[in-house]
């Protein structure tokens, strides 16, 4: 059996978790985990403030794996290899993460595996559902990035969309921010529209119908600021408005890479916006409508965590994969380096 400490630090949590790559459940699989959230901190801010965030881990970080490897009864010399996010994300933080990761690999001469954390996310469904088998297509909907890939096997990923302006939930956080839900905002989001009309509010599914199954959000967002500044609509309507646009863009541009993408075993959804309860049904009745299962690790795996860290940790160490001291930190790391431009797209990976 293989012991992974694992550690995350790529934007406003810092994570540590113990993993037991042998365990038959998720139960079993988690030994020991802890979250300490910076939402405090960021919220006057509305957003996440890199130096901020970036001295938040290295104060934390140090005890949180002393804490995690008691949590779990054992010491660091139990552990297999260490995990550490190696990007993408705030670089800063990253730093922190795995800076740590190496001071404890070489203090305890264990090996160290980078992890992508974009591969964190991908690879939480097969940590929170023991039977999902590669090759499966993937909805990665986070704060930061927008995509849908076929995971092919560990480390083959094909990229068949991606966003050309903002990510998903990046257009819930701005649509909290016009409404003064405050940060982070997607939660937020989701309770108000409860209360609201869905069809309200006529705002516009960037998008939709395009042959090819990518995204765009900014529209969306102006069309939001729009009707708020109209004075004329109740906010939990235009919560529940916004809410349906964007799950409306989400189901079509999934359909879409459905009838592109080669044969798979589920439709899998992950990412901090995987923890939306609106979004899961409606992926639900799409993947039924296509004879797939739906698979979504449970709403606490889907934001970012450091036992998703240390299950993308133990699938590397299972197949030799471990990289030297000197690996380096990574602002920008797409998980499909092949995947060609999109016009009109910026940055974004
Ligand atoms: O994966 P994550 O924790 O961090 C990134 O890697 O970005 O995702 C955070 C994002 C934020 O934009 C947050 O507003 C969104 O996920 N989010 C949600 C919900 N919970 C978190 N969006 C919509 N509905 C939710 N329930
Ligand atoms: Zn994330």
């Amino acid at each position: 059996m293989a012991l992974i400490l694992g550690i995350e630090s790529s934007c406003d949590e810092t994570a540590a978790a113990v993993i037991d790559s042998d365990g038959t459940s998720l139960a079993a699989r988690i030994v020991a985990q802890r979250i300490a959230s910076q939402d405090e901190m960021h919220r006057p801010y509305g957003g996440v403030v890199p130096e901020i965030a970036a001295r938040a881990h290295a104060e934390v970080i140090g005890p949180m794996v002393a804490q995690v490897l008691a949590d779990a009864g054992l010491s660091l010399s139990d552990m297999d290899a260490i995990a550490a996010t190696a990007g993408p994300g705030l670089i800063g933080g990253v730093m922190v993460g795995l800076v740590t990761g190496k001071a404890l690999a070489m203090a305890a001469d264990k090996p160290l595996i980078a992890v992508n954390h974009l591969e964190g996310h991908a690879l939480s469904p097969r940590l929170a559902d023991p039977t999902l088998a590669y090759p499966y297509l993937l909805l990665l909907v986070s704060g930061g990035h927008c995509q849908i890939l076929e995971v092919r096997a560990l480390g083959d990923y094909r990229r068949l969309a991606t966003t050309i302006d903002d990510a998903l939930g990046e257009a819930f956080d701005k649509t909290a921010k016009i409404l003064g839900l405050g940060y982070p905002g997607g939660p937020a989001v989701e309770r108000l529209a409860r209360e609201g009309d869905p069809k309200a509010v006529p705002l516009p599914r960037p998008l939709v119908g395009s042959g090819e199954p990518h995204f765009s959000f900014a529209g969306l967002k102006s069309a939001v600021m729009r009707a708020k500044q109209a004075g004329t609509f109740a906010d939990a309507d235009i919560a529940a408005s916004f809410q349906q646009a964007a799950l409306d863009c989400v189901i079509d541009r999934t359909r879409i890479a459905l009838g592109v993408c080669g044969p798979v075993t589920a439709l899998v959804v992950a990412g901090g916006v995987a923890a939306n309860a609106a979004l899961r049904g409606a992926l639900e009745q799409l993947a039924a409508s296509v004879g797939l299962p739906l698979v979504a690790p449970p709403p606490k795996l889907c934001t970012d965590n450091a036992a998703m860290i240390g299950w993308a940790g133990a699938e590397r160490f299972a197949l030799g994969y471990t990289d030297g001291l000197d690996v380096a930190a990574r602002p920008r790391w797409p998980l499909d380096a092949n995947a060609a431009p999109v016009r009109g797209a910026g940055v974004k990976g």
